[in-house]
């Protein structure tokens, strides 16, 4: 297990998201309200890329065919269809660096 370097709390500000990659992991960053989570980018259906999608409070919707998830903890929260949950990481807040335990 590691520590990556996500980016600065101004390159995520409330409700933006975006994607870091390390060791073959694509990971997205979310903030909800000041509160920082993290959690596989690609959207278990046909691999979409979460991050591209929108965020509303912790509810990511995927940009392709309108799944949600709640980026606390990578669980499924509706769509048609049964997917598999997306696996989640620890996010550390250190000054102004956000980091992603992967
Ligand atoms: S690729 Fe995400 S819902 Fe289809």
């Amino acid at each position: 297990m590691g520590k990556i370097l996500a980016g600065k709390i101004s390159d995520i500000p409330p409700g933006q998201m975006l994607k870091v990659e390390s060791e073959g992991k694509e990971i997205l960053v979310a903030n909800d309200n000041g509160n920082y989570f993290a959690m596989d980018d690609t959207c278990t259906h046909q691999g979409a890329s979460l991050s591209e999608g929108t965020l509303d409070g912790s509810t990511v919707t995927c940009p392709w065919h309108s799944s949600t998830w709640d980026c606390k903890n990578g669980k499924l929260i509706a769509f048609a269809s049964e997917l598999k949950d997306l696996a989640s990481y620890t996010v550390i807040v250190e000054s102004d660096n956000i980091y992603v335990e992967i």
